[in-house]
């Protein structure tokens, strides 16, 4: 059985037999097989049980669940088990828990409680993983390997010793010598010069802001810190077994300080897990931003959901049921954007442990129960699914996101705390998921050759290589649009100088000279009627046609919306944050100028998405609205089989996914 199955596209979950007396474990392969689950990710907090006392391990129990769930038909993915590592470590080696930036010790008992950097830590998951690796490289059920869980969840940026000697070698190889260490950080500042590597620790908890180009490389270095756990384990992984590699990402916002754009080659197939924010009523735009983000990392290939919740989840202040119809919604949304399978967390709802009120596949109640029945469900929709496996998402707009532009933005004593890179992406997303268009989300070094439209929001970090990118795809016809705290500073923090937006000020054909951050609360009108708040700056064209200006605030008169004729393209600028209506005009307008065209027309409220492979293609409609819509479709329900010819009615809360009959150009 290979990663990808023959029949239908993946379905399953975390399965932790350990939390059950053996004696339940065949009734969960049955009930795996009633529910349609083809793959379950196995061993991800066994650690402790599979090495009870250094070097000795005990695998029996494994291997019998292994075998039953092979003699099910039911594939595994099998976890490294290194993601929290057994009390006996900490007891032993006190010096491998972590230590936040004031000093605290976190300490076991929770999970995750490890300095990523720690040599022993390292020495000692990698002879779990060649242990396991050794053991079930042959084993008929194992189809792929399942590094760590969410490496960086708890412990992203630990601060201990052992950490501060990491940076050290980290920075060495980063900047040879201390002279361009010292150019970089610009130390000249506040009298912070090096003169002796043992000097520099990491951006521990300081009188006042710290150096923060400290801060930015110590982000740096604590992602690449994660990434290389991945890859020393991927490696044992890859000399004793064939199968693919995946670990998995948090893609949303929990691995905001991972850059998982550079760990893209280090997994063979990538794999997210996303939870829903429950105080978000758009929450499953939310989702849709991050199966998007997730495609981007997979260089737009097939990716996998590893994790997400059929119903509540334990961790957020009120956890929300989903209503019935959202887990099947939910789910079908990821496959419309690219998941060539399905899995939760986690099959059975344990009994005990800080998880206890989170949901799964088998609720407490048992399987007479909404859960179980909508879970039933879905694997049976997954199995008439199966031919979209392996096809690839339309999109004609990109956005671009970058982790670093991310940190930078977002660094202390700047000029506004209302400026929230994540937000400001979520808006520009959101109005072109209103507007029924598909985007990619993509890395700034991403190929931009195809898109009709390229959105730039708040990429106040930015290489120059990023930079000539997009003046190419511009002058070649592209169109563009950047918004304000952009361009600001080079891969060091350094302002660009000689007015903002540095790095595209050619490109955008303005100059501003200085920031006016609003009030807390303050909002200014626009001449064309919108409203915005937050950021105004002091701009001036220079080329750029101005398309609207402030009618009042701190700079009445002066332009807050630009477009930039340049080559044979044309490069926008909005140098403040709009309200959602003037958002959306705005949005609309490029569209149409662009010659954006979304995959079929819909209501507001109705997800559209197009897969396709080599002349086929399927039409995902997803109404998340309490009306039935209809939609222009002709072509088969793949998941009811009727046929459907001009058009599709989708009921409130249902989906279809139409194979059409006759795929548009693409
Ligand atoms: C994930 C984690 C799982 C489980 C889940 C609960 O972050 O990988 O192990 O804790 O959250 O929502």
């Amino acid at each position: 059985m290979g990663i990808w199955h023959s029949d239908g596209l993946r379905f399953g979950a975390d399965y932790n037999p350990e939390q059950w007396p053996e004696s339940t474990w065949a009734e969960d392969v049955e009930l795996m097989r009633q529910a349609g689950v083809n793959l379950v990710s196995v061993g991800i907090f066994s650690w402790a049980l599979l090495e009870p006392t250094p070097d000795r391990y005990e695998f029996g129990w494994l291997d019998r669940v292994l075998a039953l769930l092979h003699d099910g038909g039911i594939a595994v993915d099998l976890a490294t088990a290194t993601a929290s590592p057994p009390p006996w470590l900490a007891h032993r080696h006190p010096e491998t828990l972590p230590r936040r930036a004031d000093g605290t010790l976190l300490w076991p008992g929770a999970r995750q409680a490890y300095c990523p950097s720690s040599p022993v830590f390292r020495q000692r998951s990698l002879a779990l993983v060649e242990a396991l690796a050794t053991r079930y490289t042959d084993h008929p059920a194992v189809v792929m390997w399942h590094v760590s869980n969410e490496l960086g969840c708890h412990n992203t940026h630990c601060y201990c010793d052992v950490s501060a000697e990491a940076f050290r070698g980290w920075l060495r190889e980063r900047y040879v010598d201390l002279d361009r260490l010292n150019e970089a950080w610009g130390t000249a500042f506040w009298s912070q010069r090096y003169h002796d590597w043992a000097e520099i620790n990491p951006p521990r908890t300081a009188p006042t802001f710290v150096n923060p180009t400290q801060q930015l490389d110590f982000l740096r270095f604590s992602s690449d810190e994660h990434r290389a756990q991945l890859r020393a384990e991927r490696e044992v992984l890859h000399r004793l077994t064939r199968h693919p590699v995946t670990t998995n990402l948090m893609l949303g916002d929990g691995g905001r300080y991972l850059d998982y754009h550079s760990w893209a080659d280090d997994m063979d197939l990538v794999s997210n897990d996303h939870y829903l924010t429950a105080a978000d009523p758009q929450a499953h735009v939310g989702l849709a931003l991050a199966a998007d983000q997730t495609r981007g990392v997979a260089g737009g290939a097939p990716w996998l959901l590893m994790e997400h919740s059929t119903s509540a989840v334990n961790w957020q202040p009120r956890n929300l049921a989903k209503t019935p119809g959202q887990l099947r919604r939910n789910s079908l949304a990821h496959v419309a954007r690219g998941a060539d399978g399905v899995l939760f967390f986690q099959w059975r709802a344990s009994r005990a442990g800080a998880e206890k009120f989170h949901s799964a596949m088998v609720p407490h109640a048992g399987t007479q129960t909404k859960v179980f029945r909508e879970v039933c469900r879905l694997g049976s929709d997954l199995r008439a699914l199966g031919e979209v496996r392996g096809s690839r998402v339309d999109a004609d707009v990109a956005i671009l996101v970058d982790a670093e532009a991310r940190w930078g933005a977002e660094l202390d004593a700047h000029p506004t705390v209302d400026l929230d890179y994540a937000e400001r992406l979520r808006s520009w997303y959101d109005a072109f998921w209103r507007c029924g268009t598909t985007v990619d989300v993509v890395h700034p070094s991403a190929d931009l050759t195809g898109y009709r439209l390229v959105v730039v929001p708040t990429l106040y970090l930015v290489r120059d290589p990023d930079v000539d990118a997009l003046d190419r795809y511009v002058r070649q016809g592209g169109t563009v649009l950047v918004t304000f705290f952009s361009g600001i500073v080079d891969e060091h923090d350094h302002i660009r100088l000689g007015g903002y937006p540095g790095a595209f000020r050619d490109l955008l054909g303005v100059r501003t000279e200085e920031f006016f951050p609003l009030g807390e609360g303050e909002r200014v009108n626009l001449d064309d009627g919108c409203t915005a708040d937050v950021w105004a700056e002091l701009l001036h064209p220079l080329g750029a046609e101005v398309m609207s200006g402030y009618a009042d605030g701190p700079l009445a008169g002066v332009p807050a919306v630009t477009r930039h004729p340049y080559g044979s393209g044309v490069a926008w600028y909005v140098g403040t944050r709009l309200d959602r209506a003037g958002t959306a005009r705005l949005v609309a307008r490029l569209v149409t100028e662009s010659g954006v065209q979304p995959p079929v027309p819909s209501p507001s409220g109705v997800e559209v998405v197009r897969r396709r492979t080599d002349g086929r293609s399927w039409l995902f409609v997803i109404n998340h609205t309490e009306q039935d819509v209809t939609v222009g479709a002709t072509g088969m329900d793949l998941l009811t089989g009727r046929s459907h010819d001009p058009e599709v009615t989708v009921p409130a809360g249902e989906v279809v996914v139409i194979r059409e009959s006759s795929p548009p150009e693409g």
